[in-house]
């Protein structure tokens, strides 16, 4: 084909176009239990005062959120879920959607129309998409279990209430750039439609390394939220371990003591017993006096035995 007329064709369609469709198409984005602007720019008809124009806005299902007929509101033909949900705004034309939730998502249509005698015309026609977001709540991160030095750290994320459906949530550990996480949970609430999402990550200190910093990061279409960062370090010795060895440092202690009155008790009993018997070595109270003489006697006994042994002889 003729590139001039291929070009010709194109610029026809496009022409074509802009003629049948007086509509004017418009995106736009409104916090979840927000505000949404529903616009109606008042082009053609600029010099028609309101009160000669029918303007009303339908959502997809035809039902009427508002009506502004020939100059004052019109609440008959307005749907029950849309009452004292709505305010117009006179300056820009722009129709107000109050409390704004999931379910209010969608495309909706104003409508300019005149009132001629008979009938009527639409003067114009505006389509609006509305998507709603809500922003997630900060991640944080909480301890599932006490760190220990065996099982180190056991950690879960939540962030909470958000719109649209998030992509992904993990942890980053210290410096690293590699992503952990054992088990991401993305739920719905099934009144508000919001979603919540929530990520755990169990993980032992490395060896050598006792400290470790995480941060847990959530990911939707438009951007990346992070939880503050927490720091853990590898606890110290048990408690009871510290016990035990106190106890133990105090029965040392103890039986070093108990040795020292014992040694200085025997040195005690040496003295006194010293002029009596200097071959004694063990300590003897006044019970053990018998015990001693016993001794004696033997000892004396001793001369007469072995001068018996003769005379049996
Ligand atoms: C919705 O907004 C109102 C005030 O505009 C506030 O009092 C209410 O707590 C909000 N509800 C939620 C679920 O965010
Ligand atoms: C608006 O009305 C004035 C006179 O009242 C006229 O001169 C002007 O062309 C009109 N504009 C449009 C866009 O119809
Ligand atoms: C319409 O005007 C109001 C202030 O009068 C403003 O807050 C609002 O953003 C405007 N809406 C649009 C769609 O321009
Ligand atoms: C949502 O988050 C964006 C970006 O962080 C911020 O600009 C905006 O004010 C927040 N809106 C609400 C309603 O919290
Ligand atoms: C982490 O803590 C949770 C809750 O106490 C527990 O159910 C889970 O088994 C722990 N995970 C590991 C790997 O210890
Ligand atoms: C962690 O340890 C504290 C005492 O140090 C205790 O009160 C708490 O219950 C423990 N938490 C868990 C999840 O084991
Ligand atoms: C992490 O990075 C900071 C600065 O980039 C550096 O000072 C620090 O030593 C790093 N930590 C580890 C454990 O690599
Ligand atoms: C939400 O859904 C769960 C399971 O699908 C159901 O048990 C619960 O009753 C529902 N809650 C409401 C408020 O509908
Ligand atoms: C966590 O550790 C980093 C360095 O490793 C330090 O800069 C930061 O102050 C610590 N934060 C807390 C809350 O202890």
């Amino acid at each position: 084909m003729d590139p001039r007329c291929t070009m010709g064709l194109a610029i026809l369609i496009f022409v074509t176009v802009l003629l049948i469709s007086d509509a004017v198409s418009v995106e736009t984005q409104a916090y979840f239990n927000g505000t949404a602007y529903l616009p109606c720019p008042f082009t053609k008809a600029q010099n028609i005062s309101l009160s000669e124009l029918v303007v009303f806005w339908q959502d997809q299902q035809k039902l009427v959120l508002y009506e502004h007929y020939l100059g004052t509101e019109k609440l008959d033909s307005v749907n029950a879920k849309y009452l004292g949900r709505t305010s117009f705004d006179r300056d820009n034309w722009t129709l107000r959607l109050h409390n704004v939730q999931i379910k209010d998502m969608g495309s909706y249509d104003c409508f300019i129309q005149k009132k001629p005698p008979t009938g009527s015309i639409i003067l114009q026609q505006t389509l609006t998409e509305l998507s709603v977001i809500a922003n997630f709540s900060e991640p944080e991160i909480k301890l599932a279990q006490n760190v220990t030095r065996t099982s180190g750290i056991n950690l879960t994320c939540t962030s909470k209430q958000g719109h649209p459906k998030p992509k992904k949530m993990y942890f980053l550990i210290t410096n690293s750039t590699i992503e952990h996480g054992d088990n991401m949970q993305i739920s719905q609430d099934n009144v508000t439609e919001l979603f919540s999402i929530s990520n755990s990550l169990s993980h032992p200190f490395p060896d050598g390394v006792g400290h470790m910093t995480v941060v847990c990061v959530l990911e939707t279409e438009s951007m990346k939220i992070s939880s503050k960062p927490r720091n853990f370090t590898l606890p110290e010795l048990p408690s009871v371990g510290k016990n035990w060895i106190q106890i133990r440092a105090i029965i040392i202690t103890l039986v070093f003591v108990l040795l020292f009155t014992i040694i200085v008790a025997r040195i005690y009993c040496k003295k006194q017993n010293q002029p009596i018997r200097p071959s004694n070595t063990t300590c003897m109270s006044e019970q053990d006096g018998n015990a001693g003489r016993e001794s004696i006697n033997l000892e004396e006994l001793g001369p007469q035995v072995a001068s018996a042994k003769p005379n049996a002889e």
